[in-house]
């Protein structure tokens, strides 16, 4: 793969070097880019005799007049470590004030972030929101590693080993945009059920996972309609969205935009219980005790699983125990191709987290763990199960 390595100016860059040979080794051709800064801390020789390649640099330079539209048509990937808090700001904002960032703006492929810096830049809200600004472009991130940092102080920041971006590298080189043509209907998120105007019942779903599914679907070739309850998520790139509030209306639009759909996905956690009449004024303190009587929603998967025709149907079974045999359970009654078991009730995975780990089940009668990981991980190890299961199916017909 022809790879353009971005090298900011951070004490990290020295690892810089060992990617560029890692990368080599692995047989990918290597153009290095490194920004004035980068230059401080490691000399362009260094990485000239490692790919066997000028070094691009400077933006100014006579014989770099349009290099950097040249290096964004001829590279596949663009792989940027270390990524700087600076970098990532000029990057999200688009700013293109030297080699580098001009190259970045110029470059249509896919993008690998591996971002190092202090613990406190890391945490700082401007950084935050710059590499949130990035995810939802669609760039991966090889998250930092926690440990002591150059700066004395130990915690996140640490840019991840050159080995683990290199297996990062390796990962993207054998992606394929192999979900081109599908289209993907998504649901994530809670459901919000008012019980009057002013107040409702909802669960802990962060949408997080089913945000992580879609971003994963676009980033493979999919067009994909993300039908999402009350997040406080942006939604990704590329993505069209459809927002609701109860099971009524995320039943109403899943079924209005159920046609193109080859794949559907209900990662949402709908409430399964509503008010049926919401009182239209503000319930009053005026008993002691309150009490409320409350209906079935409609369950939006079991009425997809009634009339399925070829697509395929991916169901959610959020538990807190028994988790294979109610995933089982669910996939049998809603009548799914697929149902993505996962454990609720914990800090570190499920609902709220960053991080999942799920057991998925097929109608094929086979069980798939994924292990911890970050739900984009996840999401990407699901697609893979998914594309299996159509063949297996196929194959079975
Ligand atoms: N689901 C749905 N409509 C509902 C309830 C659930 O479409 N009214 C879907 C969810 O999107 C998920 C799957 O059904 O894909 C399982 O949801 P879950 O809440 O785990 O299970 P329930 O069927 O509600 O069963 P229980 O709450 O008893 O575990």
């Amino acid at each position: 793969m022809k790879i353009v390595l971005g090298v900011g100016g951070g004490i990290a860059a020295y690892k810089s070097a060992e990617l560029a040979r890692l990368l080599m080794q692995e047989g990918h051709q290597v153009q290095a880019v490194m920004t004035a800064a980068a230059q401080e801390f490691l000399r362009p020789m260094t990485l000239a005799a490692l790919t066997g390649r000028r070094v691009l640099a400077d933006l100014f330079a006579i014989e770099n007049a349009i290099d950097h539209i040249r290096a964004a048509q001829e590279n596949e990937l663009m792989v940027v470590a270390p990524a700087t808090a600076d970098l990532l700001g000029r990057m999200a904002n688009g700013l293109a004030d030297d080699f580098l960032t001009t190259l970045y703006l110029a470059f249509t492929g896919p993008v690998l972030l591996a971002p190092s810096m202090n613990v406190n830049m890391l945490a700082h809200p401007a950084v935050v929101a710059n590499l949130e600004t990035l995810k939802r472009r669609g760039h991966r991130i090889v998250e930092p590693g926690v440990g002591y940092l150059a700066c004395g102080m130990t915690g996140p920041g640490r840019m991840a080993e050159p080995e683990e971006i290199a297996a990062a590298v390796g990962r993207e080189a054998h992606r394929r945009r192999d979900l081109e043509g599908e289209v993907v209907l998504i649901t994530a998120g809670p459901t919000q059920e008012p019980l009057d105007p002013v107040r409702y019942i909802t669960n802990r779903s962060s949408g997080k996972m089913g945000y992580a599914m879609a971003e994963e679907a676009a980033a493979r070739g999919a067009a994909v309609v993300l039908i999402s309850g009350p997040v406080a998520l942006r939604p990704p790139f590329g993505v069209e969205l459809v927002t609701v509030h109860t099971a009524a209306e995320m039943r109403r639009e899943v079924l209005d935009r159920l046609g193109p759909a080859t794949i559907v996905i209900k990662a949402a956690a709908v409430a399964d219980f509503h008010l049926s009449r919401v009182p239209p004024q503000k319930m009053k303190k005026t008993a002691a005790r309150l009490s409320l009587e409350l209906d079935p929603t409609p369950d939006i998967l079991a009425e997809l699983g009634g009339r399925k025709g070829d697509r395929l149907l991916i169901g959610f079974a959020a538990e807190t125990e028994n988790l294979v045999e109610e995933a089982r359970r669910k996939l049998r009654v809603k009548n799914c191709d697929m149902v993505v078991g996962n454990l609720v009730g914990s800090a570190e995975v499920g609902f709220e987290a960053d991080l999942n780990e799920v057991v998925l089940v097929t109608s094929t009668g086979e069980t798939v763990t994924v292990p911890r990981a970050p739900k984009r991980e996840v999401a990407e190890r699901i697609f893979d199960e998914v594309l299996k299961l159509r063949l297996a199916l196929h194959a079975a017909q």
